[in-house]
């Protein structure tokens, strides 16, 4: 029997490509942690930043939190333009995550601008269907042009992160030397690996990073790293981020940390996880 949806029927639901496909083929990063206040948008922005300054890749850095905070963190350097994320993941007629995006002041670093209807696309999202695969449908073209893209979850496990990790190859998960944040990163893994089992076979650990360290409070570190390394091995990642008041500074300025104080140890503990992570792309 003919297949009506195959044949002329579906010409209707397709619409034509609006972009060029690119050359290139984004890793997709989700930075993700069941805690907020551990250092991911943090992480995010400064990360995005050095691998687009030092290591030349084209970086696109997606804020995936309500709160709008990586628009706000580098709201001193991103330039007009792009449209609001909720609009690309609510349409059906083809957009991509390239309709929304804006540039910035930092060479190869593109982002998406504050939406502030992102906190009601997560309940829209609960009525689609294939409702977790949406973003990662809308990267489609999108990642084709950019070398990495670094998505920023919110910390609540509902159907915006879901589709973070969905789309992702990879989770970052930034962890502070806390036993809350570490209960938090439990929950995590058991969640990346339901969703590796059922939704993304292919999304992987990119590691654990150690935030917010407090180099005077060496009894605790001490403990939280043995645990991480009891419970997650190899995947604690060799460089630690420390307590450093610019990172903060920063973030309130709406600057990264390489426009705001570049000699600062936020700025270079931050390149050399860009160094690490840079390696093996
Ligand atoms: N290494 C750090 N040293 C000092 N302050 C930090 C550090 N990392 C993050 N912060 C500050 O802590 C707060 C929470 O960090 P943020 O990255 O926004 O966390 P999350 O996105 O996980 O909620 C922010 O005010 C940020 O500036
Ligand atoms: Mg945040």
């Amino acid at each position: 029997m003919r297949n009506l949806l195959k044949v002329g029927l579906r010409r209707l639901v397709t619409s034509p490509e609006r972009y060029p496909v690119g050359d290139r083929n984004a890793r997709i990063v989700a930075v993700a942690a069941r805690k907020g206040g551990v250092g991911k948008t943090t992480t995010s922005v400064n990360l995005a930043s050095a691998l687009a300054r030092y290591h030349g890749k084209r970086v696109l850095l997606i804020d995936l939190d309500p709160q709008g905070h990586v628009a706000t963190a580098l709201s001193k350097q991103v330039r007009r333009g792009g449209g609001p994320l909720s609009a690309v993941l609510e349409d059906d007629k083809g957009m991509e995550v390239l309709d929304a995006i804006t540039t910035s002041d930092i060479e190869n670093l593109d982002l998406t601008p504050l939406d502030d209807n992102l906190g009601m696309t997560e309940d829209l999202l609960g009525t689609r269907i294939g409702k977790e695969f949406i973003l990662r449908d809308k990267l489609k073209v999108t990642r084709s042009h950019y070398d990495v893209i670094i998505v920023d979850c919110p910390p609540n496990l509902g159907n915006l992160t879901l589709n973070g990790l969905c789309a992702a190859d990879q989770v970052l998960i930034p962890c502070d030397p806390s036993p809350l944040a570490l209960k938090g990163v439990d929950a995590l893994v058991d969640t990346i690996t339901q969703v590796a089992s059922r939704l993304n076979p292919q999304i992987d650990v990119l590691g654990v990073l150690l935030t917010r360290v407090d180099g005077r409070n060496i009894t605790l570190n001490d403990a939280i790293v043995r645990e991480i390394e009891r419970s997650y091995g190899a995947a604690l990642l060799p460089v630690r981020i420390g307590i450093n008041s610019s990172l903060a500074k920063a973030q309130l300025e709406g600057r990264d940390i390489y426009d705001f104080d570049s000699d600062s140890r936020g700025a270079r503990q931050y390149r050399e996880l860009s160094d690490v992570i840079a390696a093996e792309l």
